[in-house]
């Protein structure tokens, strides 16, 4: 089924059971076929399409329903819930896992069509941004955090990469840009680089880079500017409602955790809150990721963004 549309002769079994595939030299994961990638990569967006990518981890299920609820009218008594419902509001076109569509499914969706997306800039959904009509969202969160969460759900989803090793080699890879999706640092600052928030670089005007960290501290403001982006009006009732209707505890204890027909989609609501990663770097781990994210981020505009 598409569920398990996987060729295993493409598969890489890595270091304590990890699976992947290399897809242009990046580690993916193995649903992720060739014929997906192509796909996403073949789609000529339209004005009215919305674009939001992530690494994983960073809050793409928290922003998809505040996608879905911003454009659909924020009326939250109407609006999808639960994750078989959200999932039909969304387009993941790269992924031969839930959301399978066809290219005449996707040519026929309705507007606006939310496209989701967990690509690096060069693999992006379309071919190059700069060059689409449609508008991107990039959703960037603390490495740390990314990290930390990415392990515990690594750990567990017996049905995609299923990491079997400990902590510290886990820190080991994602360091080294060898967990699925690849290296962090290029992900996101490949995204910052381009994107309009980035003024000094003179970024297109159709990538917004919002941080998971700016949207729980504010969640407010940064709603209204992700409306603002998509040209939909929101008066302060109505982005009330999509902050009740899209809060943490929320989302955790709706349909959207209880649901049984994906599995494990209760693993998508752990914390949901900034610096739990200290509760598994040690200092010393801290100490030496802080060092990579300097070095890593210097002169990019991104380096005091997560300290
Ligand atoms: P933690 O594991 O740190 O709790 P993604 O959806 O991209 O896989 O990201 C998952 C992370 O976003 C998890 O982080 C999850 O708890 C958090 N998250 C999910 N929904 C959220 C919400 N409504 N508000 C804040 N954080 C949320």
């Amino acid at each position: 089924d598409e569920v398990h549309a996987e060729q295993p002769e493409d598969l890489v079994i890595g270091e304590h059971g990890y699976k992947y595939r290399l897809v242009e030299g990046r580690v993916m994961p193995p649903y992720i076929t060739p014929a997906r990638y192509a796909l996403s990569r073949s789609i000529a967006t339209r004005p009215t399409d919305i674009c939001f990518v992530s690494y994983p981890k960073s809050g793409s299920t928290w922003l998809s329903y505040i996608l879905v609820l911003l454009t659909g009218g924020g009326d939250t008594a109407t609006a999808p819930t639960g994750a078989t419902t959200l999932r039909n509001s969304l387009h993941w076109v790269e992924s031969s896992w839930t959301y399978p569509r066809t290219a005449a499914e996707l040519e026929a969706a309705p507007a606006p069509r939310i496209f989701k997306s967990h690509m690096p800039y060069d693999m992006a959904l379309g071919g190059d941004p700069a060059r689409q009509p449609c508008r991107y969202i990039y959703v960037a969160r603390n490495p740390k955090d990314v990290c930390a969460s990415y392990y515990h759900f690594e750990s567990c989803k017996s049905w995609s990469g299923y990491y079997q090793g400990g902590w510290d080699h886990w820190l080991a890879m994602f360091a080294a840009g060898k967990v699925q999706r690849g290296d962090w640092f290029d992900h996101a600052l490949g995204w910052w680089a381009r994107s309009r928030d980035n003024a000094a670089a003179g970024g297109a005007e159709n990538i917004l880079f919002v941080t998971y960290e700016d949207l729980l501290a504010d969640t407010r403001a940064q709603l209204s500017r992700i409306a603002a982006f998509l040209g939909v009006a929101a008066d302060d009732a109505r982005l009330a409602e999509v902050e009740r209707a899209s809060g943490f505890r929320e989302m955790q204890t709706t349909e959207f955790s209880a649901l049984r027909d994906v599995k494990e989609f209760n693993r998508f609501f752990r914390k949901g809150c900034v610096g739990s990663w200290k509760e598994s770097f040690t200092v010393a781990q801290s100490e030496a990721f802080d060092r990579l994210y300097r070095e890593r981020t210097a002169g990019s505009g991104l380096e005091l963004r997560f300290e």
